[in-house]
């Protein structure tokens, strides 16, 4: 599939306008504010489902490869995860949500330094009790690879290369039938990426009706996204809430300026959370003219 993009990805917001194929490579973007907002909201949801013994599963569409290291030549060049990650790690939270998240985070690096970044896989995975589980689609094969073995000896996580918008035709409903499905796409075909995501939640809750499911996207000129937040009212769930954090003005569309968390079912007291969290967040990642959004497009309870 050809396309013009930028050569490593659609998440930097750089048009390079090269005719390249469409490889995603995550390594590039590790860390970045996208995933600490990504991630911190993640493990917001892992945690308040915990609260439940039931198990749980986790449906990740599109895994990466799980961990990377901060000290490739991918990461260097960007320098993505010293205005994301190291932030983040270095702001005296008194966020719960936020506290989680940099324990995972100094969990992957005991040494006490940061050179790994753990993808949503594996923070899943470290969150995860013994009666739970996660399956990953990851369609790159190096990467699903690398994702297969980190989790080689770990029983309650399944490893599957292929199309994670299929996984929700596949999987779902899930056997328990209490659990996650993140969605988290390159946005490498730009705005139709917004419509298949829109039409995969659609089939996902015709099938799962009472699932938790987190949609990641990047918001660039937040004029464009307008129609994308209009459908997604519509969608047929109980609580829709969106949480956004731009890091600053949402008018270039050349630069990813911040990003958004469409979750729909969310678990009780997540909005409380994230309340109490999405300042903290901005205060170690805004830049002049951030801003953050909570706001319920659906609330039925
Ligand atoms: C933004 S990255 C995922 C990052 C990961 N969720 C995390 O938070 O650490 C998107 C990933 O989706 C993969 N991908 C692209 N198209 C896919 C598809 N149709 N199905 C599954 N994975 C896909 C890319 O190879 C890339 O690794």
């Amino acid at each position: 599939m050809l396309a013009m993009r930028a050569h490593h990805g659609d998440h930097t917001g750089t048009h390079a306008c090269q005719t390249v194929a469409m490889n995603y490579r995550h390594a590039f973007h590790a860390g970045n504010h996208a995933d600490v907002f990504k991630h911190v909201v993640l493990l917001a949801v892992l945690d308040a489902l915990k609260r439940k013994p039931a198990p749980f599963m986790v449906l990740d569409t599109h895994a990466g490869r799980g961990r990377y290291s901060l000290a490739s030549s991918a990461a260097q060049r960007t320098g993505e995860a010293q205005s994301g990650v190291a932030r983040a790690l270095g702001l005296h939270s008194n966020s719960e949500a936020l506290v989680r998240y940099q324990q995972a985070i100094r969990a992957c690096n005991p040494d006490g330094g940061l050179r790994v970044y753990p993808g949503s896989p594996l923070l899943a995975a470290m969150a995860l009790r013994e009666q739970d589980r996660l399956i990953c689609r990851e369609t790159q094969s190096e990467e699903a690879q690398a994702l297969a073995a980190l989790f080689a000896h770990d029983r309650r996580v399944q490893v599957q290369a292929g199309d994670g918008w299929a996984a929700i035709k596949a999987l779902l409903p899930p056997t328990p039938r209490r659990g996650l499905v993140l969605i988290d796409p390159p946005y490498e075909a730009q705005l139709a990426e917004f419509d298949t995501a829109l039409a995969a939640l659609g089939e996902g809750l015709r099938r799962w009706s009472q699932g938790v499911f987190a949609l990641w996207y990047p918001i660039k000129r937040g004029r464009d996204i307008q129609r994308f937040l209009r459908r997604a009212a519509q969608l047929p769930a109980q609580d829709i809430l969106l949480a956004e954090l731009l890091i600053r003005p949402d008018d270039s569309p050349l630069r990813l300026n911040g990003s958004g968390m469409l979750l729909l079912n969310p678990p009780w007291r997540l909005a409380e959370e994230l309340t109490a969290t999405l300042p903290e967040l901005l205060q170690a990642v805004g830049e002049d003219g951030a801003a953050q959004r909570l706001q319920w497009l659906r609330r039925e309870a």
